[in-house]
């Protein structure tokens, strides 16, 4: 590829399959391998161009996989290492690549590293994981005794005692996934030839999960800081000292000068970076730095988060428009970003930021697509927002496996909060809302399995279903299919600049694509409020269609929940 040629994956889609929920072939109840293969043409007939794989590597499941206990091989849970080959090789035949997830902030505690490293204080592995002693003047376990103050992502403390021998080891997460010292070498060239190894295979990339977590802020004797406190709580805010720390850069250079220098520009690698600033995403994905291809940020997916996720807010469309022109303005000449409403962590959109009553769902999943793959990035779509699947209603604790939303119950209730006020804001904000199984069919179970599923398909999928979207032209599957198309023919979906409109208006998000003289006008009625579409956007009447999510019948009037992509004279 020629330096002035755009990226291959600036025209890209990329579909992210959580394969736990994906499709279970062999009836255990637990997606795996072999139920991705079964359903492949439901990819190539959507149209997308990249497969990212939630991990399938082989992990005592304490995080659903991103709890690794060997990072070269795959769970049989998932299959084997022969049906990823089979996989990749049905991507490729199929003009697809496979991106895999690389988790290497952290391990499972039952990695064999892990295990040496607890084994002794004199392991030879002692230094690759993070061990302290209490803090200073406190014996282990004392209350408050912990290294920092910092809470975990996933409540609770960030430090986990270790009995045998007195010193505490940290974790960002759940404390069966101990974090990685990056600041030892070893530790580093032992991730880098695991994903040399992983490439030589024939895999295309990695999406890398919190990847801008893996430089802490450690003085040189050591020393950890705390944080400020939190709001309400006995611990403190570490994040100052592990996002985007002060080694950040360098690691990332490293490890694309050790891996990527030299392979294929055909590789895809994007980092998850929750709090990452724009101009921090600038430096990242500057092609010039090598670094990485593009970035995950979270602004937009905090916009409804008060002092935590658990604290809800409705979303003020006018701070999203702020938002996603604050991006798209910051990597408008270098740098480049990744689009995405739905992914394994976050709830369904169309019961988030849509309206999933009957009916306004498949009118809202459409347009909130719309808006989205309009802009320029490289969209996402994650399993079963294809078919405008909702959240799950959920009805009591016993519903839920997701160990954050159990972690954060346990703590919330502890914490004297109202029961059923914490189980309303799990209903609504639960990770395991995107973890529900994929709707194949109205049959039991949707098609996912023939066993019981390790977590409830959603009732509604007697009627939300691929098998009952995939022929009907009128599907939120087939307007996905026609997204997808869009950015493949049209220069200016993939690469024209972004203008936004009507920057506070409350219901209608409006913004021009312009590239070359072709400039599109994409106008998505984010309410159920109709709209004159003459007296928001003088211009558009004038337009042609080139797209829209419902039926052609009333130019001058902007529907409920209607989007248009317009092409202006
Ligand atoms: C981000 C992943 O997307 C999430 O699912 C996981 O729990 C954390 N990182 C920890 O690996």
């Amino acid at each position: 590829m020629a330096a002035d040629q755009p990226a291959w994956w600036t025209r890209a889609v990329v579909y992210q399959v959580y394969p736990r929920s994906f499709m279970d072939s062999d009836g255990d109840g637990i997606g795996d391998l072999g139920g991705v293969l079964l359903h492949l043409d439901h990819l190539s007939d959507l149209g997308v161009d990249v497969l990212w794989l939630s991990p399938v590597y082989p992990s005592p499941q304490a995080d659903n996989g991103y709890d690794i206990s060997d990072y070269q091989d795959i769970d049989p849970l998932f299959g084997s290492l022969q049906q990823l080959d089979e996989l990749i090789t049905a991507l490729h035949a199929r003009g697809m690549k496979l991106v895999m997830d690389l988790v290497v902030n952290h391990t499972s505690d039952q990695h064999p590293w892990f295990l040496e490293s607890r084994s002794s204080t004199d392991s030879p592995k002692r230094d690759w994981y993070w061990w302290r002693p209490p803090r200073e003047g406190m014996a282990p376990g004392d209350p408050g005794a912990e290294p920092t103050n910092w809470q975990s992502f996933f409540s609770g403390p960030t430090w986990e005692l270790d009995e045998a021998s007195g010193e505490y080891y940290l974790h960002l997460f759940d404390r069966r996934q101990p974090d990685l010292n990056w600041e030892n070498p070893e530790v580093r060239q032992a991730v880098h030839e695991m994903m040399r190894w992983w490439l030589d295979r024939g895999v295309d990339g990695f999406r890398m999960d919190v990847i801008n977590m893996i430089s802490k802020d450690v003085g040189p004797d050591g020393h950890l800081h705390d944080g400020p406190p939190l709001p309400g709580a006995a611990l403190g805010d570490g994040s100052a000292s592990y996002l985007c720390g002060p080694r950040i850069h360098e690691f990332l250079q490293e490890m694309h000068r050790e891996v990527f220098a030299g392979r294929s520009d055909a590789l895809l690698t994007v980092g998850e970076m929750p709090g990452v600033t724009v101009e921090q995403a600038r430096l990242f994905t500057d092609p010039s730095r090598g670094e990485v291809d593009m970035v995950f940020q979270f602004e937009h997916v905090g916009l409804d988060h008060g002092t935590s996720k658990w604290d809800i807010h409705p979303l003020r469309l006018r701070d999203l428009k702020a938002s996603f022109g604050r991006w798209q303005a910051g990597l408008a000449d270098v740098g480049w970003n990744s689009l995405y409403w739905d992914n394994h962590d976050q709830p369904r959109a169309v019961s988030r930021f849509g309206d999933d009553s009957p009916g306004f769902r498949r009118d809202s999943a459409t347009c909130l697509a719309t808006l989205l793959h309009l802009h320029r990035g490289t969209p996402y779509v994650y399993q079963g927002e294809e078919l405008g699947m909702a959240n799950y209603p959920f009805r009591g604790l016993e519903e839920f496996a997701d160990v954050e939303s159990l972690n954060h119950h346990v703590h919330a209730v502890s914490a004297g909060h109202d029961p059923a006020e914490v189980l309303d804001a799990l209903r609504y904000m639960s990770r395991d809302n995107a973890r529900t199984p994929v709707q194949w069919d109205a049959s039991p179970h949707a098609g996912f399995t023939t066993g019981t599923p390790w977590l409830a398909v959603n009732p509604d999928h007697v009627e939300w279903n691929a098998a009952a979207q995939r022929d009907d032209e009128n599907s939120v599957f087939a307007h996905h299919r026609r997204l997808i198309a869009l950015r493949h023919t049209d220069d200016v979906v993939a690469l024209g600049d972004f203008t936004m409109l009507l920057p506070d208006h409350d219901e209608v998000y409006a913004f021009t694509r312009s590239l070359g003289g072709v400039e599109l006008l994409v106008v998505c009625n984010l309410s159920r409020t109709p709209y004159r579409l003459a007296e928001l956007l003088p211009e558009a009447p004038a337009a042609e269609l080139v797209l829209g999510n419902l039926p052609d019948d009333d130019p001058a009037e902007l529907r409920p929940w209607e989007a248009r992509v317009l092409r202006l004279p």
